[in-house]
């Protein structure tokens, strides 16, 4: 892990994980979800997460299963989830996995009836072996990735999590959605992720790192998603007006001024495009709800067959 952060520092990309893993940085998303997220943003998105949930219970029943929460931050949706278990003595094993420590033990203690395994893991560089499964007893395993699939990328995240899940296992995914991908459309998104919190969070990194706050400016832009009908990212650059000079383990990480940094990205999909993108992935869609304005969508999944 730290020579990937090296590498990355060195090439002036930030890896996504960056932006939580800190207590500080922890605290900053959670201001900033809290403000913008859209879990928080009304009783409409908290509806369609409800509906969610009990499409899932009613497609596992009363059968007993395994949940990993992949990417869970503060555990808020999965302890929502949880909270209409129709029979507590169904879920065998909960497996919280993230990479903030800190988001984590909040997950941790949201859960703790349930007795859950937290696991700080960076699901970005995380081996396929690290978590295999035996091949008894075959319970499902419910595999729950909220939020992750725009911070961490289709093209990482989508073979990644086909890959852990099998015949009989349910995946259920969330996805940020634009209802349009025009200069208007992508406007109104931008604004989601160019506001003060958003600023406080993103910069919040650097100053850590240890530039001070008047040492860069932060920009936000989108651009098309390569190969995804319809698709764009969000991107935030910072424009560097003092230099930062680090030495870690040996290596060094040189910024000059009028450097761009890489610092954070998110990825954004029409609904047809994701449609698209879970089919070239293998993975079947069995439920899927968008939110009236198309700007939210929760997708219960597993593996095709064949
Ligand atoms: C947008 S938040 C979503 C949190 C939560 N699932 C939710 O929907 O509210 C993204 C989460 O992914 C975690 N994360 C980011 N990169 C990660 C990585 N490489 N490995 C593991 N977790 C990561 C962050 O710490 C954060 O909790």
């Amino acid at each position: 892990m730290r020579q990937d952060w090296l590498e990355s520092h060195q090439r002036r990309v930030v890896p996504a994980h960056c932006l939580y893993e800190s207590t500080g940085q922890a605290q900053r998303w959670l201001a900033y979800a809290r403000a913008w997220a859209p879990i928080h943003r009304g009783r409409d998105y908290q509806q369609l997460y409800e509906r969610a949930y009990d499409l899932a219970w009613q497609t596992i029943g009363n059968a007993p299963f395994d949940y990993v929460g992949y990417g869970c931050g503060d555990g808020l949706k999965d302890a929502n989830f949880f909270g209409s278990m129709p029979s507590p003595g169904q879920l065998e094993t909960l497996r919280l996995m993230d990479i903030s420590a800190s988001l984590l033990i909040e997950a941790y203690q949201r859960l703790q009836s349930l007795k859950p395994e937290a696991w700080v893991v960076n699901l970005a560089s995380m081996s396929d072996g690290l978590f295999q499964r035996s091949e008894t007893p075959q319970r499902p395993l419910l595999l729950s990735c909220l939020g992750m699939l725009p911070t961490l990328g289709h093209r990482h995240l989508l073979p990644f999590l086909t890959g852990q899940l099998r015949p009989g296992d349910l995946l259920l995914l969330s996805a940020n959605l634009s209802p349009s991908s025009n200069p208007t459309g992508r406007q109104h998104i931008l604004t989601q992720y160019d506001n003060e919190p958003a600023m406080q969070w993103y910069a919040g990194y650097l100053i850590e790192l240890g530039l001070p706050r008047d040492g860069f400016s932060c920009r936000a832009t989108t651009q098309d998603l390569e190969g995804v009908e319809g698709g764009f990212r969000i991107q935030v650059m910072a424009h560097l007006k003092k230099e930062l000079s680090l030495s870690l383990s040996g290596a060094r990480i040189n910024w000059a001024v009028d450097d761009s940094v890489d610092l954070f990205r998110s990825e954004r999909w029409t609904s047809n495009g994701l449609r698209i993108l879970f089919q070239t992935h293998g993975l079947q869609c069995l439920e899927a709800l968008e939110s009236e304005d198309q700007e939210e969508g929760l997708y219960l999944l597993q593996v095709a067959d064949g």
